[in-house]
């Protein structure tokens, strides 16, 4: 019988695409929630909120591609770099907020952009973050409270957060952890220990509850613990602090979610991504289906439809909706998102079979494609079944910025390709397939 996976080793292993999607340094998550769960050590959390805090500290950042495009378009500027400043300063000071807007706008019509925008648009950014990773949350069956912490992870003490303004213990303590711990492990990352907690100290009762910041400085005397959090194996350390008592199983039913959970993040990264994994998944699984696939390969292929794009956090949305032709290096960022996605599902076991599927969505039979470039006798058919799914979806998408194309002619277009680039029994199996798809779905 199978070892039992923990979902906590699942979601440490993907916290690290929602790291890179913020800006981060791999790791960050895994960082926050061990330093989240020593100071949820040191009060009297019940094993259920310790379990909710767990997951919320890990997943905080589940919401973080939903505002990228509209934070890159916004400040004219790459998100990642916006995002990644932002944890560094304190927005709720005057002079520090300006510095911000005037270094992370990409030029003087941005400038006045964001200065037009205001505080309200600024709250409605981060209120879309806060609700869908919170919805996100939800369909991975996590608890309520993981959800809500969240949702309120940048409410302030002092009721100058976002995105209602709570103020004190208005804001649920698992939230308080988590907003002190995720700003710490920037500043630890960045700086050092004794950086990390004159900032604490600095923003105690503005951002942080006191209380909390007395427990962080007194944990500072265990060296131990930092060092382990600066550790290169701070990832498989975390694993082991989920609440023993509360441990989340991830059988099939719930890989299933998580891989469609995080489609959802990576399909929400750009308006011309909307729906695109969902789709590329339920194309792929038509195609496979008539080409008589058994179950077990239907399921690894969904999934490796569902997350085929994940390595597309690590682009900047500047590049990924650039409306012209991308130069050379841009480009080269492109290409190196199936590369990415293998690596973040390799780190996951169950789906470290997948990981070579999915990397593989853009190799062509004649090895003109990317990233490796090989070719077809080199690829299998789940792979081929996959890029031709993907090319199918991107042409008769529904974009914002243009029309969809006719199933037919899409096929049309296709048809010349088969053998030479694509696939030709795929391609055979997906004209067959096209009809029942619904598109309107
Ligand atoms: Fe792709
Ligand atoms: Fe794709």
């Amino acid at each position: 019988m199978d070892v039992e996976l923990r979902l906590s080793e699942v979601m440490a292993a993907l916290s690290h695409a929602l790291d890179i999607s913020d800006g981060h340094p791999a790791g960050h998550a895994t960082r926050t929630c061990l330093i989240g769960m020593r100071v949820a050590d040191e009060i009297d959390l019940d094993p259920a909120d310790r379990s909710a805090l767990f997951y919320g500290l890990l997943l905080k950042d589940l919401g973080c591609s939903s505002n990228a495009a509209r934070l890159s378009s916004l400040y004219g500027a790459d998100d990642h770099v916006a995002k990644r400043n932002a944890k560094r300063i304190d927005q709720t000071r005057l002079p520090e907020a300006l510095a911000y807007i005037v270094r992370n706008s990409g030029g003087f019509r941005d400038l006045v952009r964001v200065l037009a925008a205001g505080a309200k648009t600024m709250r409605e950014v981060t209120e879309t973050r806060c609700e869908r990773g919170a919805e996100i949350a939800r369909m991975l069956e996590l608890p309520e409270e993981t959800a809500q912490t969240i949702y309120s992870i940048d409410e302030h003490w002092d009721g100058k957060g976002h995105p209602h303004g709570l103020a004190g213990e208005e804001i649920r303590i698992l939230a308080r952890i988590a907003c002190l711990a995720q700003t710490t492990e920037v500043f630890l990352r960045e700086h050092g220990l004794d950086v990390a907690l004159e900032m604490a100290e600095k923003r105690s009762g503005r951002w942080f509850d006191p209380a909390l910041v007395r427990i962080l400085r007194a944990a500072a005397v265990d060296r131990e613990f930092w060092l382990g959090v600066e550790s290169e194996d701070a990832g498989a350390r975390v694993a082991a602090l989920e609440p023993d008592d509360r441990l989340v199983i991830a059988d099939e039913a719930r890989l299933d979610r998580v891989a469609e959970a995080f489609a959802q993040v990576i399909d929400a990264k750009s308006p011309y991504t909307f729906r695109h994994s969902e789709r590329v998944a339920e194309i792929a699984v038509a195609t496979a289906t008539t080409l008589g696939f058994p179950d077990e390969s239907l399921r690894d292929l969904r999934r490796a439809g569902l997350l085929h794009d994940i390595g597309k956090l690590a682009i900047s949305n500047l590049i990924l909706d650039k409306p012209g032709k991308l130069t050379e290096e841009e480009f080269a960022a492109v290409k190196r998102h199936p590369l990415v996605t293998e690596q973040i599902l390799r780190r996951v076991t169950r789906f470290a079979d997948i990981a070579d599927i999915a990397a593989a969505h853009h190799e062509k039979l004649d090895g003109s494609g990317y990233h490796r470039g090989v070719r077809g006798d080199e690829l299998g058919l789940p792979a081929r079944v996959l890029a031709v799914a993907d090319i199918f979806e991107a042409m008769t998408a529904d974009r914002p910025y243009r029309q969809p194309m006719e199933m037919e002619q899409a096929l049309e277009l296709m048809r010349h390709d088969a053998g030479a680039r694509i696939c030709p029994d795929a391609f055979g199996a997906l004209e067959r397939s096209a009809g029942p798809l619904d598109r309107a779905a």
